[in-house]
């Protein structure tokens, strides 16, 4: 059995889970900074550095509180993607644990942590036959869609990651917030989004979707915000509060079906044994269903992270090293572009 501690503050969140192999999850607890950016309309730098410095040493001290800490063997921290300063709070706390209790410490990509992030219901489900499960649901065709990224990559039988499809611009997540922003709605926009949309006509406008051809590996959603933009010009104020609800619904529908349209177009050229979606726009019921549908069309299962695992948290982390130590760092550097 081997168990894991792992700290994840890669942006606004910090996080902090013990995972065994044997048992899965046994301590996650995640502080969020959401109240305190939210005012700004985003992500404060500096702020989030701040409240890091704060949050990480609280959370280790609630862990050493509820749990033995002599039961892990080795840490995990993420090194990259994200902010400089933030992740370097996470690392800075994980290599001066790894020195004082002496245990190896593991450098995880943080987009493979999302990617994985899928993977953990179906870990805990059945611990010990995980190994021998596994292989079936690969190779698999993987949707990673967060506030930073917009991804299709192929996971192969060796946990090795290939990039089938990226934006260009802006990330499906990003196109929401921003497109929230101009809505008159708070950040983060993907769920104020979806909140707004529930019961309303998602068919009442047409928004443009880019890349739509089965030849073009790419998303954008530049195009998308700056058509609702245009649109918004031309609607006058008065008639906005009752059209707010339909713009929403109509400017969620074209995303998801923009990223369930390129799945479909991807997996309709090479067989894959799974299908799996990650990262914070998981969260998006609409688009849940959508993946859900597309899984029950090509018969295969649909691997997605709990609710709570599809923004940022570092159960992720700690499930990425255990089971794939062999794609992390031995000597965790901070990573600001590492390839997946
Ligand atoms: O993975 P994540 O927590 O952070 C990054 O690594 O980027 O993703 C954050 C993104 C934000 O753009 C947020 O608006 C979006 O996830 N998001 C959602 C929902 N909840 C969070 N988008 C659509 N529907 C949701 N329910
Ligand atoms: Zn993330």
């Amino acid at each position: 059995m081997t168990c894991v501690l792992a700290i994840e503050s890669s942006c606004d969140d910090a996080g902090l889970a013990v995972f065994s192999s044997a048992t899965g999850i046994l301590y996650e607890s995640t502080q969020s900074q959401l109240n305190l950016h939210r005012r700004y309309g985003g992500v404060v730098p500096g702020l989030a550095v701040r409240e890091h410095l704060r949050s990480i040493p609280l959370l280790l001290e609630n862990l050493q509180e509820s749990r033995n800490v002599a039961e892990i063997d080795c840490l995990a921290v993420t090194t990259g993607p994200g902010l400089a300063a933030s992740l370097s709070m996470g690392i800075q706390a994980a290599q001066a644990l790894a020195a004082a209790w002496q245990k190896p410490l593991h450098g995880v990509h943080h987009l493979r942590g999302h990617l994985l992030s899928a993977w953990i219901p179906l870990f805990e489900k059945e611990p010990a036959t995980f190994l021998s499960r596994y292989p079936n649901f690969l190779p698999q065709l993987a949707l990673l869609v967060s506030g930073g990224h917009t991804l299709l990559l192929e996971l192969d039988a060796h946990w090795s990651v290939q990039v089938l499809a990226a934006t260009v611009d802006d990330a499906a997540g990003e196109a929401l917030d921003k497109g929230a922003k101009l809505l008159g709605l708070p950040y983060p926009g993907g769920p104020e989004i979806e909140k707004k949309a529930f019961g309303a006509n998602p068919h009442a406008y047409d928004f443009p979707r880019a890349f739509a051809k089965a030849e073009d590996r790419k998303f954008s959603f530049s195009g998308l915000k700056t058509s609702l933009r245009y649109l918004l010009e031309k609607i006058p104020d008065e008639n906005f509060p009752a059209q707010q609800a339909d713009l929403c619904a109509s400017y969620q529908k074209t995303v998801v079906e923009t990223l369930c349209h390129k799945t479909r177009q991807v997996f309709s050229e090479k067989r894959f044994a799974s299908l799996a979606l990650s990262g914070g726009v998981a969260a998006n019921g609409l688009l849940r269903a959508e993946m859900e549908a597309l899984a029950r069309e090509f018969s295969i299962p649909l691997l997605q992270p709990y609710l709570r695992h599809a923004g940022d948290n570092a159960a992720m982390i700690a499930f990425a090293a255990l089971v794939d130590p062999s794609h992390t760092q031995a000597s965790p550097l901070l990573e600001a572009s590492w390839r997946l």
